[in-house]
Order: structure tokens, then C-alpha cells, then sequence
């Protein structure tokens, strides 16, 4: 039977997934393995790349997970993206400091995506090179972390010109959540990237992470979000999909509606040649973030089940090839 990676391939098309811890430990799982070579031909690493496992001791980088990753992408015919370079979560403790003084901070943050950008050079294709940097309720809309807090907004900037200078060939991405349709988080996403073009930045597209909520997704308003962006000269990748389920309402019902969610957002995809990947955030519903960081209340958001059993959302993505 065909999979979504022949038919995918057959259309040039990226879809992906991210690839869960265990992956980076020993006795791997043959049957997740399987899959993943069978049915994507990008991967991303859902944890295996953040700055607290990149530089978990200031100057001693371990590259050892993201090598595994980007030889098994290799080995495999696939293609790698990065996540993530500047976030405010994730980052080693002697990193998340904001007792250091700007000139430190810059040359940590410096040292960092040169380091890591240069050692991946060629084998990451796209960096999300600084991830939910954007809070729409400040008033000057960036979020308060320590990046912004000891080096101010610049940090952005430098970090996109950094991960230029250190591969020239990889694209770079903004990042964030709750940005997908029209709202006033994406505005202040589109007013960010918007400058950045103006500056001159080297940014080459915008990561949509759509973790959504069946029955809560707003098909065409993420449609005009990514005309505007695109509008820009900016690229737009789905980077992070998710559809969850309130606990307890998996159902026949529910399962469908899931699986015409997926199959939407995968004909929105299809059909927007500016849309260069569909990133799923996880393989089987047995290992999603998405019941730990919701408290249990929502859960069962991918298209294998906890058996590594296919969904009905697996087929319906599938039909749209
Ligand atoms: C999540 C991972 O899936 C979890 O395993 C981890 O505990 C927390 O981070 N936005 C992002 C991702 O950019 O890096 C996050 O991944 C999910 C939200």
C-alpha cells in the first residue's frame, strides 16, 4: 500500500514529524521506527535539539542526539528541520540568567546558534531560528524573556543574521502558537516578520505550530494569514500539528471530526505551494505532550492511535495526496 511519503514525494512535498525522546535512547522501538521511515521524509526532534540538551553546561555542547537524528535523516532519504534555536523555554538554567549583563548574554547567545547552526551545516534544511518570542498583551507585544529582558528586542535580529552567517543555505523561520488565523497575536507576528524584511533580516518563513482543538479551528482565517504572509515574501510551514480531543469525548464522532480537520488542513497545504511542510507534532497518541501539558484534559491529537494503530485522521490526510 502506498504511504504519506510516496505520495508526498511523488508531489515534492514535505511532510514530517517529530521524533520523541525515546528515539535518542537505547531499545528502539522497531515498529515506530517503521513508520517513520515509511511515511515522512522530514523529521524534526520534538525535544533533542532545545538548548538545555544542545548546552547543558556553558561551553560543553552535545551534539550526540542531533547527530543520531540528522544521520538517521540522512540514512533515510529524509530531510531535517531544527527546533529551536532562542526560545524562552527549555534553555539550561546557567543560560535562563538574567543576572547576566547584556554584552554576556549576546556572546552566550552568539556562541550558541554559531556552534550549533555551523556543526548541523547542510543537514538541517530550515531553523526555527527563535521560537514564541511575541506576547500579544505587552504592550510592545514581545514576550518578557530573558532574552528581551537583558539584550531588548534586537535579539531577534542578531539571532536571524547569526543562523545566516553560520549556513547560508538553511532557510529561517519564525515560530510561535496562536498565531495561525487572524488575530491579534499574528498581527503582532506579522508587524515583527514585516520589519524584519524591511531590515533587510535574512528570515525566510514563518512556522504556523497549529496546536489545535477539534471543532475550534478557523480554516480561513489561517488561509488569509498566510496569503498576508506570503504577501511578505515569506514562506509559511505548518510546524507543530496537533488536533486534540477533550478527555473523555474520543468517539466515533469525534474521531471524524478530527480526521476532516487533518484532511482540511492538509488540502490547505496541498494547495498553497507557499506552505513548505506539514509538520505533525508526534507519531502515535500513546506519547503526546498534549494530555501532560493540559492537565488531562485533552488528549488522543495524531494519527496513530496508542497501538501504533492508523486513525481515521491518518486516512483522511492520506486521501488528499
Ligand atoms: C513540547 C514537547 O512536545 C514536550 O515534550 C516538552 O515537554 C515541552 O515542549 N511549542 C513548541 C514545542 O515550540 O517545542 C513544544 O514541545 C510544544 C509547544
Amino acid at each position: 500500500t502506498e504511504t504519506l511519503r510516496e505520495y508526498a514525494g511523488k508531489r515534492h512535498r514535505n511532510i514530517g514529524v517529530a521524533v520523541h525522546n525515546s528515539f535518542f535512547m537505547d531499545g528502539t522501538n522497531e515498529q515506530y521506527l517503521k513508520i517513520l521511515k515509511e511515511e515522512f521524509n522530514t523529521v524534526v526532534a520534538e525535544n533533542a535539539t532545545k538548548p538545555y540538551m544542545m548546552e547543558p553546561e556553558r561551553g560543553t555542547f552535545v551534539f550526540s542526539r542531533a547527530d543520531k537524528l540528522a544521520g538517521f535523516a540522512e540514512q533515510n532519504g529524509m530531510k531535517m528541520r531544527g527546533h529551536c534555536l532562542v526560545w524562552h523555554k527549555q534553555i539550561p538554567k546557567w543560560m535562563n540568567n538574567d543576572q547576566l549583563s547584556q554584552e554576556e548574554l549576546l556572546s552566550v547567545l552568539k556562541e550558541y546558534i554559531t556552534t550549533v547552526v555551523g556543526h548541523l551545516k547542510g543537514k538541517v534544511y530550515a531553523w526555527d531560528v527563535v521560537n514564541e518570542a511575541i506576547d500579544e498583551n505587552e504592550p510592545d507585544h514581545y514576550r518578557k524573556s530573558v532574552w528581551m529582558k537583558v539584550i531588548g528586542p534586537g535579539y531577534i535580529d542578531s539571532a536571524f543574521v547569526w543562523a545566516h552567517q553560520a549556513d547560508p543555505d538553511a532557510l529561517l523561520f519564525y515560530n510561535d502558537y496562536g498565531a495561525e488565523a487572524m488575530n491579534a497575536k499574528s498581527d503582532a507576528v506579522y508587524e515583527l516578520v514585516k520589519g524584519m524584511k524591511d531590515r533587510g533580516i535574512p528570515i525566510d518563513g514563518v512556522g504556523l505550530q497549529c496546536h489545535f482543538q477539534v471543532g475550534k479551528i478557523d480554516f480561513d482565517g489561517l488561509k488569509k494569514n498566510m496569503q498576508r504572509l506570503e504577501d511578505l515574501g515569506l514562506q509559511t510551514q505548518i510546524t507543530e500539528l496537533d488536533i486534540s480531543i477533550d478527555t473523555g469525548k474520543e468517539n466515533a464522532q469525534t474521531l471524524k471530526q478530527q480526521a476532516d480537520a487533518y484532511g482540511k488542513l492538509a488540502r490547505i497545504w496541498l494547495e498553497d505551494q507557499n506552505c513548505t511542510a506539514f509538520m505533525i507534532w508526534g507519531l502515535s497518541d500513546q506519547y503526546s505532550w498534549i494530555p501532560s501539558f493540559s492537565n488531562n484534559k485533552r488528549g488522543t491529537p495524531l494519527l496513530w492511535d496508542e497501538n501504533f494503530n492508523k486513525k481515521p485522521a491518518y486516512y483522511q490526510v492520506l486521501n488528499q495526496l
